[in-house]
């Protein structure tokens, strides 16, 4: 294995980001401002996320053969994330349709595009790869068959973020470790784990409901709260930086690139989700997903003291 190595399988878009003062109610037309075209998608924003905080990344995915391919591939070039495993194909890139509302609130549309084809038999074509990784990562924008055959193929750590929820067979589920959720993705993922049993009410409930259901670890976020981090070993609580947030796209992926960078250090779960807390947080204080990540150069939001 490639101690250190991380491999991030997932989504590649371009952002196409409206700003405005309020989001718009249905049937109403509103000004915006932006427009831009920038890269995004959550795997390759993770990608770009763990190369500038000093992982050493390999990104698996797709772009299609349209001029966006270029712009969805741009920050990831930019940040040094090994591109051999992207492949081209026919047809549109994946397009994400991104409204920025002074309450800070984001809604995304996803049209796939490509991202549609990352499926069995691409990331079975990467096996060596992501075998030889120490993390693999992976989120719920590609097909359902990908992240299947992926869990098969990962002898690393599995750190999975479930978003969006897609059914899923509960072993792949069960191989996240972590699985990083918010509450509304914990609740679809006990779910799925646990059918009929009540939602608990408590994050520690919640992420102990998550361990019992057979998740070796598991990384609850909980916004201005922070998150509570729990493995075998124990449970923390991690706060959340205070800053002033502009723009929270791609906020929880830069999240999970540096946690992931912390994990592939060999850092226990609750110091790798520090650095994941602080740099989440500074990408929330710069507009786009990828061009607000920060590198090893720029000084991190400190955190409050944890409670227990
Ligand atoms: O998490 C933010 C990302 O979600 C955006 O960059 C967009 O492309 C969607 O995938």
């Amino acid at each position: 294995m490639n101690a250190g190595a991380i491999v991030v399988v997932g989504s590649i878009n371009v952002d196409l980001t409206a700003h405005t003062r309020r989001h718009p109610r249905p049937g109403e037309t509103l000004h915006g401002t932006g427009g831009q075209m920038l890269p995004g998608g959550k795997g390759a924003n993770q990608a770009v996320a763990a190369a500038r905080m000093g992982g050493d990344v390999r990104m698996i995915g797709a772009v299609g053969t349209d001029a966006q391919a270029q712009v969805g591939l741009a920050g990831l070039r930019a940040a040094g994330v090994d591109l051999d495993g992207v492949r081209e194909v026919e047809g549109p890139t994946g397009l994400a349709i991104v409204t920025v509302a002074e309450d800070g609130e984001n809604p995304i549309v996803v049209i796939a595009g490509a991202n549609a084809s990352v499926d069995a038999a691409q990331i079975t074509a990467a096996k060596d790869v992501i075998a030889a990784s120490s993390i693999v990562v992976c989120q719920g924008e590609i097909p359902r068959e990908g992240i299947e055959a992926l869990r098969a193929l990962v002898t690393g750590r599995f750190l999975h973020k479930p978003a969006p929820v897609m059914e899923l067979d509960p072993e792949a589920l069960r191989a996240s470790d972590p699985l990083v959720v918010n509450e509304h993705e914990a609740a679809l993922v006990l779910a799925q784990l646990t059918p009929g049993t009540e939602m608990p009410e408590t994050p520690e409930q919640i992420v102990g409901a998550l361990r019992e259901a057979g998740i070796a670890s598991v990384v609850l976020t909980l916004g201005a709260q922070g998150s509570l981090v729990a493995d075998a070993d124990c449970t923390h609580r991690i706060p959340a930086a205070r800053v002033t947030a502009v723009d929270t796209t791609g906020a929880g992926d830069a999240f999970i690139g540096a946690l992931a960078v912390g994990l592939a250090r060999g850092e226990p779960l609750p110091a790798a989700a520090r650095l994941a807390s602080q740099v989440g947080a500074f990408a929330a204080t710069g507009h786009g997903a990828q061009p607000s990540c920060p590198s090893t150069e720029d000084e991190l939001p400190r955190l409050p003291e944890a409670s227990a």
